[in-house]
């Protein structure tokens, strides 16, 4: 096993997963469409025609998944809230019956003795918001800071670990300009302005939500990822910046108080929204951000693409996962020590990271995953470094607790540390889950040796 002795005593060990990934149920309880399930239900979008109708059937199977997180014995779990559950039409009236499934889950939470961490947008926006606009319009922002104070006024005496956003930059940037994911755009000037909208609408949840409860831990969660020039000419180097920017700078910077990174400003050539305070709402000050991280990028030039005219590289012999996506821990360690040097970042969670392979089930019933178990091996390692280095992490989330609906992929890719059997719902914790576990294990031995 990897010393992992640098993670400090009280290191939260936890693993994520979100709503429309794994809840299924959408049509239950009053809870009315969101953009995934128009998206999943448009032919061609989603590999297979998978949809989220069903998927983990998580919505009914609360019970038997928290006995799993249990057996894995996690400290944490971060799963996101489904704004049309709340909020059928995205504002309006409050379908109480929605919101009390995520009150039950958070008092069964409390019960096993593990911390909740609730994720307010992870992608599913209400289609009726869609229908008047979606992101790219400054209401959204308003009616999801009006969503936030409603769920914060439920759950709020119990929960106290809030994220607004689920990478906003998926939101913006394949959604609305490469318009892979929901709701399927291929605008750039509908995609900076859906970005300007999601980080105002997170400045005015944090508002909101301050108001309701002072004692909450409150912060966002991005997926960053490193940026090399693939070679050292000048265009690669400078194609490396603009996805630099366009990757991390332009979703860092305006929350920590420095705008909008001004090269991306010109390379957009969009006007942003922007009104008297806004910007000072947007970097409101947080108690914590979250790194999602999956994968660094190596980058060339492509000036006939789309903004920002760089796309990867694809180098060969490298290893890599079954969404093709190398595996680097250093990555992760890169961006830590950035987000603590260069931001000042006081308390950091990794809030996803994992890695999908072809999972075999064997004749006896176990998945054993070596490689993905590695790749959690390595990756802690990566996070103890940084640790080592000054970085203040204080948890891991593993994505994620069980195999789900991975989006455009639909159920092909599978990255729990649970197998899941679409056909039966069976579960079976997989050989990177008892990892996992051992892990966490050997983390509470050590911290009670020293105590
Ligand atoms: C992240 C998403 C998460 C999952 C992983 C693999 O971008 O936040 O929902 O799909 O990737």
């Amino acid at each position: 096993m990897n010393d992992l002795s640098a993670l400090p005593a009280d290191f939260v060990w936890g693993a994520a997963t979100a709503a429309y990934q794994i809840e299924g149920a959408v049509d239950e309880d009053g809870r009315a469409p969101s953009i995934w399930d128009t998206f999943s239900h448009t032919p061609g979008k989603v590999a297979g025609g998978d949809t989220g109708d069903v998927a983990c059937d998580h919505y009914h199977r609360v019970p038997e998944d928290l006995e799993l997180m249990k057996s894995l014995g996690l400290d944490a779990y971060r799963f996101s809230i489904a704004w049309p559950r709340v909020l059928p039409q995205g504002s309006g009236a409050v379908n109480a019956a929605g919101l009390a499934f995520y009150d039950r889950l958070v008092d069964s939470l409390l019960e096993a003795g593990i911390t909740p961490n609730a994720t307010l947008y992870h992608w599913d926006l209400p289609q009726a918001q869609q229908d008047r606009g979606g992101w790219p319009e400054r209401e959204t922002a308003e009616r999801f800071a009006a969503y936030a104070e409603i769920v914060v006024n439920a759950l709020g005496d119990r929960v106290k670990d809030w994220a607004t956003l689920n990478e906003p930059l998926c939101s913006a940037w394949i959604g609305h300009l490469e318009g892979t994911m929901a709701p399927g755009w291929t605008d750039l000037s509908a995609a900076v302005r859906a970005s300007y909208h999601l980080h105002l609408g997170h400045g005015l949840a944090v508002q909101a939500m301050r108001a309701a409860h002072s004692d909450l831990q409150i912060g966002i969660v991005n997926n960053l990822s490193p940026c090399e020039p693939a070679t050292d000419r000048d265009e690669d180097v400078a194609a490396a910046r603009r996805a630099d920017g366009h990757t991390n700078r332009w979703w860092l910077d305006p929350i920590h108080g420095r705008g909008y990174p001004q090269d991306m400003v010109e390379l957009y050539g969009v006007d942003l929204p922007v009104k008297d305070g806004d910007m000072e709402l947007i970097a409101a000050p947080l108690d914590w951000l979250g790194l999602n991280y999956y994968f660094p990028q190596t980058i060339v030039d492509d000036p006939a693409g789309p903004a920002p005219h760089a796309k990867m590289a694809y180098l060969p012999g490298l290893r890599r996962t079954a969404m093709d996506w190398e595996v680097n821990s250093d990555g992760l360690e890169q961006l830590l020590v950035r987000l603590s040097e260069e931001y000042g970042a006081r308390r950091i969670f990794v809030t996803e990271n994992g890695s999908a392979y072809r999972d075999i089930v064997g004749a006896d019933g176990q998945v054993d995953d070596p490689e993905r178990a590695q790749y959690l091996d390595e990756h802690l390692a990566a996070c103890a470094r940084a640790v080592k280095r000054g970085v203040p992490l204080a948890g891991y989330y593993a994505w994620s607790l069980l195999d789900n609906f991975e989006w455009a992929y639909g159920y092909d890719k599978r990255f729990g540390l649970v197998h899941v059997d679409y056909a039966t719902q069976v579960r079976t914790v997989k050989g990177s889950g008892r990892r996992y576990a051992d892990i966490i294990a050997a983390h509470r031995r050590r911290v009670r040796r020293a105590a």
